[in-house]
């Protein structure tokens, strides 16, 4: 026990702090009070400046007692002090003028993935050309991914789609967008169709700069009678010219899908001065954007259409490659990696 003296003192001090702290109506008379208890002077600072002449027997219980008193008195002061303020706050947004014809704050509204945005511009692209949007599974059968494409069970070019199989025995998830056009021929022949087909793809591949797991492809089919080569090709470039602008240059090369005959590759000139051109186009300068054909007449039967009465040219583009040539952007693994610092940029 400290000295009775001292800590009926220390209590009358505490109590009649708290009762005067009551009286303080506002700021102003909160700041003399905290003065009159913590000032240099203060009744406060005094009690704890006694502590050293306390007899040492009891000068640790009464150290203690003052420094609970202390905080009592801030903590209270503290309190008493943030409500001064807030009702002072209150008044003024009472008494002022508020000027309501202020603007109001705006609102962060977000924004569209670049690539939400690089598919609405290719949709745009063809509904100008007359295209419709057709829309497909993501799990495929084996069947419409390879079989009914003209890729039998065993045939070498399955080799171009490493596959993700699922636990189910000949449901995979589609390796390109192409099964579509099966679904989507089944569902409208014998009638022309002009459709693309947008949705996302899987490939069980590594993972590099230039390919991702997971990417979306939209794929392309026109059906009709008389349908040439030279409708495709004019259908590629008009689109390339309204996708990169009439500077970029676009180079057509013959290739090979077992589900088209003929084949082609469209590729697009990498900007030439992005340091990261060889890197990104495997020195060549171009990057690949699509592939496409005329629709082999295997498919064009799978699909419920008699080749010997209508033609028709299929393609599969890629969206994400698209926006790399767009923005010289060297890496596609940025596109699913949610990075703001990247994704704010578009
Ligand atoms: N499906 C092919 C791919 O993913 C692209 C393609 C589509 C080629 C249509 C020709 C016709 O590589």
């Amino acid at each position: 026990m400290a000295d009775s003296n001292a800590t009926d003192e220390l209590n009358a001090l505490a109590s009649q702090g708290l009762a005067k702290l009551q009286t303080c109506i506002d700021e102003p008379s909160l700041r003399l009070w905290n003065t009159e208890y913590f000032g240099d002077t203060g009744s406060m600072k005094a009690a704890l400046g006694k502590i050293g002449k306390i007899p040492p027997a009891e000068r640790k219980a009464y150290g203690q007692d003052a420094n609970r008193v202390k905080t009592a008195l801030e903590t209270a002061y503290t309190a008493a002090l943030e409500i001064a303020k807030e009702a002072s706050l209150q008044l003024s947004l009472t008494t002022d003028p508020l000027d309501v014809t202020l603007p109001g704050r705006p609102i962060a509204p977000g924004r569209l993935h670049p690539a939400t945005q690089i598919l609405r511009d290719i949709q745009a692209i063809f509904a100008d050309l007359g295209f419709q949007v057709y829309r497909s599974r993501e799990v495929e059968t084996d069947e419409m991914n390879f079989e009914l494409l003209n890729m039998p069970p065993h045939h070498p070019a399955r080799d171009m789609w490493d596959t993700f199989f699922t636990t189910v025995p000949g449901q995979i998830l589609r390796t390109h967008t192409s099964p579509g056009q099966i679904h989507l021929m089944r569902e409208m022949a014998p009638n022309p169709i002009r459709a693309i087909l947008p949705g996302m793809c899987y490939r069980n591949e590594a993972i590099s700069t230039r390919s991702e797991i997971q990417f979306s492809q939209v794929e392309g089919i026109v059906i009709g009678e008389g349908v040439t080569m030279a409708d495709l090709k004019g259908t590629l470039t008009a689109f390339a010219r309204r996708m990169f602008g009439p500077d970029r240059q676009v180079r057509i090369r013959s290739s090979y899908f077992p589900f088209t005959e003929p084949s082609i590759e469209v590729d697009i000139d990498w900007p030439k001065e992005d340091p990261n051109r060889d890197r990104l186009t495997k020195g060549t300068g171009w990057l690949e954007i699509l592939g496409a054909g005329m629709v082999h007449p295997t498919v064009m039967r799978n699909g419920g259409y008699d080749p010997d009465k209508v033609t028709g040219f299929a393609f599969g583009m890629g969206p994400q490659r698209m926006l790399m040539l767009k923005h010289a952007i060297d890496d596609i693994r940025l596109f699913w990696q949610n990075d703001l610092r990247f994704l704010r940029q578009f």
